[in-house]
């Protein structure tokens, strides 16, 4: 038997989980650093929710090895479940709790937990401490989840789609909080259906596809080894440009007028800047059109975000 690498945060060694003919994850490995910001990205349906889920052990896996902090989260449950911040369901919670008694409660039943009024202070719901679940909003009850998550002060924390219903200055909002939870020491699990807060939060991400990882990597790596080229751009009147293709990673260069474009590979902008600049040339407007994360999203599942 493979042990946890001791350190991890998170092993998943081909993780299997069915539900009836439905191959859920079929055969997903992946290891979480303690302390990181771990994204994990993938089509509907490709499995993402089932893993977490198997990871807290709320489901029971088919096979495959898992631990968390070290601990078999089925075999050993109990012993993780003050341990880590699980995010809940949409269902969880019953309509009539009101905020301060769902946090409340919650602090409650763990054996170390927060200041839960600070907590309402950071996810910006002091002012519903008084309602009733049932009557917050969708974006309020996301961050109430979130809050949820964080009170016993968790070691690792799971958030499967924290963001959903956010306004975008919300959202940015949630990432500063989201950093300052991984500055308090907690290791991140993030599930998240948008490509700009996996590129800005994660340090690692896992791409699933059909219930398998199908890349792994930094945020840049992925971008790097699946969204190819970037494309330099500036203007520029000089007649002659063709030592433009002598620059390392150069690929291509067009222009219309004065309108210049290099495509190529690698740290093209420097390149191309300092050939500029060799040959006395030094456009105001040089910039770089970088692939995204998404455009890697695309190449790597052959889908859009989902
Ligand atoms: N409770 C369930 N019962 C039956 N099938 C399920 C259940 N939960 C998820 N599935 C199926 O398992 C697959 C993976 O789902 P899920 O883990 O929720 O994916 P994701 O979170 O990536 O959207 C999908 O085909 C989904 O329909
Ligand atoms: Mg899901």
């Amino acid at each position: 038997m493979t042990l946890a690498s001791p350190g991890r945060a998170v092993f998943v060694n081909q993780l299997v989980k069915r539900y009836g003919r439905t191959v859920a994850v079929g055969g997903a490995s992946l290891e979480v650093e303690t302390g990181e910001i771990f994204g994990i990205i993938g089509p509907n349906g490709s499995g993402k929710t089932t893993t977490v889920e198997c990871l807290q052990g709320l489901r029971t896996r088919d096979s495959g090895e898992v631990r968390v902090l070290g601990l078999d989260p089925q075999a050993q449950r109990n012993a993780l479940r003050h341990r880590i911040g699980s995010q809940l369901q949409e269902s969880a919670l019953p309509e009539r709790l009101r905020v301060w008694e769902a946090l409340d409660l919650f602090a409650a039943m763990s054996p170390h937990s927060r200041n839960w009024r600070e907590l309402l202070e950071e996810w910006d719901l002091t002012e519903k401490r008084d309602t009733a679940f049932a009557d917050l909003s969708g974006g309020q009850r996301q961050r109430l989840f979130v809050a949820l998550a964080l009170v016993n002060e968790p070691e690792i924390v799971f958030l499967d789609e924290m963001a959903t219903g956010l306004d975008p200055a919300a959202r940015r909002g949630a990432w500063e909080l989201v950093r300052q939870v991984r500055r308090r020491g907690t290791t991140i699990v993030l599930v998240t259906h948008f490509m700009d807060e996996a590129e800005e939060l994660c340090d690692r991400i896992a791409v699933f596809r059909a219930g398998t990882v199908v890349a792994l990597g930094t945020p840049p790596e992925l971008v790097a080894r699946y969204a190819g080229r970037s494309l330099v751009r500036f203007t520029d009147n000089t007649e002659d440009l063709d030592w433009l293709r002598d620059c390392p990673g150069a690929e291509e260069v067009a222009r219309e007028g004065p309108r210049v474009e290099v495509r190529g590979t690698g740290p093209l902008l420097a390149h191309v800047g300092a050939a500029l600049v060799a040959h006395g040339i030094a456009p105001a407007d040089l910039r770089v059109e970088r692939a995204t994360l998404e455009d890697a999203f695309m190449a790597m599942t052959g889908e859009g975000a989902p």
